[in-house]
């Protein structure tokens, strides 16, 4: 039986949520994860461990120059080592990802045109892992060197403004010059920040498949398997429906996997050409070149403001870098736009081309590093204006977008600021290089957070069968975020049915269509399409008991209505299923959407070393209905963790001769490990928002990074009285 189907597009509010029944309980609960019991016993396959007959093994090879042409590739060099099958070269068919957008690059007659150094230029097929990386490192590749641009600050000169219709947004109201001059007191700083990895614990890795018909499946760790399909299809030259990408487990992603990377291109080419399937995974170092990173800033600061503490300037003027030609910039000021009022206005962004990785998107993007130049100067100014820097935010909080006049959906500012202030213990902060315990300096600081909300279009299926189980499928993926467990408790608690008999089919694009996990969107699109599709079926529900959709309880697998009760199953026949599709709307326009939040960090300096210990951190969000109280604050987590990598040790280093990654494993590239991370708290606001989606509830994973970085700079000037604007404050920087 062909499914229902039901499709809202956010033109209006949803004042009514089926959610706030609260009849099964299950919605919001600290549900632990539902894929939880097979990621631990090893029963969660990821991309590269599919059990695929006649597999061969791919390892991929990058250049060994930063800038030039690839001249030759004498690939009968190793043909013959042993176990080897095939060299493949003909990588002239490579799209180049950029975010989340991609362009074909022209064909060159075999000539392979090198950007950036470890760039991926063949894969060499064999018989084992072993063989296939023993052959890929004695590859002779014969390169012609030019010239290229590897040193940021010898290049910033030449920065282009964007292209007309490339994101990010640009702002410029009333004059800022101006009002800078006319200021009683004024701030002027700059910020840089470094480049940045992604880091996923699972590298990159692709098997592809090609089957009978002509058609391709590739098992992949991608965050958006239905446009991720369309691009790969693009790049090999096939229809959209001939690609199925299956993405059921991801082990981490924060936007290095939003678009194709280059081994799935190179297994599927690979595969085609050996007539076998291939599987290619990265090394650690590869995923360091040859995927994305987050571009470096600079960033000019200028906030004026009035003796009371009134901001009557805001200016954040930014330099990022990409390859020459990319149209992704670092949109550096996207939290600037809107979170505080201010007449006059001024936010740009720039690119210095260079021949350094790729840039494209990490973890929220923008407002990552955006919110380190912004927040320090809030602290800055506020110091200047002897003022509380709470104070100084709470007085320039607003309900109306600055920039475009129109309301926030939800927004809880102040609310999340008052909050923390009173969990946290602000009115114990002393001022600047006062507070000492043994050797140590001892500070607080804090920074706002804001991250905007979006609603992807995206939907899902969901059946119910006559055993009274449903089943949830879309091709929504689950990056380790939660997806498997919020969708479940959705469907269980509009449907009546306990969360264990619900199952879950994610990741394949055999499966309806969706958004996927990008941009803090997943939970809202995703979780809305299920909705949808259980409001669906619950009114079939309801026909079947010959009753008002209003008058039906649905409990425990057990469909109630006046005085009788019977349970679900028998009430489907041999199975009911919707479709539930959701697409955003006039909401869009009509209202800025955005979840808001306030980080709090307390730090210690030591006084002989420089050395930083983060002591405890707080962060306080307002993010639309919490869907699962454990996993948003995992999330959370998640992201305060990322701001003290930033804050303290994450620094991508390009060699200024050829940009080769000085740093490029995680021995070298520090992330923040158990011993740097402290106690860490996180609590929510109660919000609900009803122009986001019916659900309610708004982004939460990219919030969590929003402003944690800048909390802790921000304290550590407090602790020692010493203000880094060259991010990451390593030790030296403070002595
Ligand atoms: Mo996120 S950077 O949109 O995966």
């Amino acid at each position: 039986m062909d499914p229902f189907t039901n499709s809202l597009t956010m033109d209006k509010p949803c004042p009514q949520s089926l959610l706030d029944t609260g009849v099964q309980g299950s919605i919001s609960r600290p549900f632990d994860r539902v894929d939880g019991p097979k990621k631990v016993s090893g029963k969660a396959t990821y991309a590269a461990e599919y059990d695929v007959p006649d597999l061969a093994y791919g390892f991929l090879v990058g250049s060994r120059i930063g800038a030039g042409r690839v001249v030759s590739i004498d690939a009968d060099a190793v043909r013959s080592l042993p176990g080897v099958i095939d060299v493949v070269t003909d990588f002239d068919r490579f799209i180049r990802v950029a975010g989340q957008g991609g362009e074909t690059e022209a064909p060159t007659q075999g000539v392979k045109t090198i950007t950036s150094r470890g760039e991926i230029i063949a894969i060499v097929v064999a018989e084992t892992y072993e063989a296939a990386r023993d052959a890929a490192l004695q590859l002779p590749v014969n390169y012609e060197r030019e010239g290229g641009a590897f040193d940021f600050a010898a290049h910033r000169n030449e920065a282009n403004a964007p292209p007309d219709g490339v994101t990010p947004a640009h702002a410029s109201q009333g004059d800022i010059e101006k009002a800078m001059a006319e200021a009683d007191v004024s701030i002027d700083v700059t910020y840089v920040t470094p480049s940045q990895n992604s880091a996923a614990m699972e590298p990159h890795a692709s098997i592809a498949v090609w089957e009978q018909d002509g058609s391709l499946t590739l098992y992949g760790a991608y965050q958006m398997p239905t446009s991720d399909a369309s691009q790969l299809a693009d790049a090999l030259g096939l229809p959209s429906e001939k690609v199925r990408i299956i993405s059921r487990y991801i082990g981490g992603g924060f936007g290095s996997k939003l678009g194709i990377a280059p081994e799935s291109v190179a297994a599927a080419i690979a595969a085609k050409q050996i007539g076998r399937p291939v599987k290619a995974v990265m090394a650690r170092q590869q995923v360091f070149e040859a995927t994305v990173r987050r571009s470096n800033t600079e960033q000019r600061l200028r906030l004026a403001a009035t003796a009371d503490g009134t901001l009557t300037a805001i200016g954040h003027e930014s330099l990022v870098s990409n390859q020459p030609g990319e149209d992704f910039f670092e949109p550096v000021g996207i939290g600037t736009h809107m979170i505080y009022a201010a007449e006059n206005r001024l936010i740009t962004h720039e690119q210095v081309p260079l021949n350094f990785v790729l840039s494209g998107s990490m973890r929220a993007p923008g407002e990552a590093v955006g919110m380190v130049g912004l927040e320090c100067a809030m602290d800055e100014l506020a110091e200047q204006l002897g003022m509380d820097p709470i104070e100084l935010r709470r007085i320039n909080d607003t309900s109306i977008d600055p920039e475009k006049g129109v309301p926030f959906s939800s927004r809880c500012l102040t609310g999340a600021l008052d909050e923390g202030a009173r969990r946290f213990g602000w009115d114990r902060r002393q001022a600047p290089a006062s507070r000492r315990d043994g050797e140590w300096w001892i500070g607080m600081g804090m920074a706002s957070s804001v991250r905007g909300n979006m609603l992807m279009e995206s939907s899902a299926k969901v059946e119910i069968h006559p055993d009274g189980s449903a089943t949830v499928s879309s091709a929504m993926t689950d990056i380790g975020t939660g997806s498997y467990t919020i969708l479940a408790q959705i469907a269980s608690e509009i449907l009546g049915i306990p969360v264990w008999q619900i199952s879950l089919s994610l990741g394949d694009t055999n499966d309806p269509p969706a958004a996927g996990s990008g941009g803090s969107w997943g939970a809202g699109s995703s979780g809305s399409a299920v909705y949808l599709a259980c409001e669906t079926l619950r009114e079939k529900l309801a026909t079947a008991m010959g009753v008002e959709t209003s008058a039906l309880t649905l409990k425990d697998g057990q469909a109630i209505a006046a005085n009788r009760s019977q349970p679900i199953g028998e009430l489907v026949g041999e199975g009911i299923a919707a479709v539930g599709k959701i697409k955003p709307g006039k909401q869009e326009e009509e209202t800025t959407q955005a979840s808001f939040g306030a980080h709090f960090a307390e730090v210690a300096v030591n006084s002989v070393t420089g050395e930083v210990r983060v002591r405890r951190m707080l962060g306080v969000f307002a993010a639309g209905r919490v869907l699962n109280a454990k996993t948003a604050r995992s999330q959370c987590l998640g992201g305060m963790t990322f701001g003290i990598g930033t804050a303290l040790t994450e620094e991508l280093v390009h060699d200024r001769r050829d940009g080769k990654l000085v740093n490029r494993d995680l021995a070298e590239y520090h992330i923040p490990v158990n011993a740097d991370v402290p106690q860490l708290d996180v609590h929510f606001l109660r919000e609900r928002d009803i122009h986001a989606n019916p659900i309610h509830a708004k982004g939460i994973g990219e919030l969590g990074i929003s402003g944690a970085a800048p909390a802790i700079a921000n304290a550590i000037y407090n602790a020692c009285g010493i203000r880094v604007r060259d991010f990451p404050i390593t030790l030296d920087k403070l002595l």
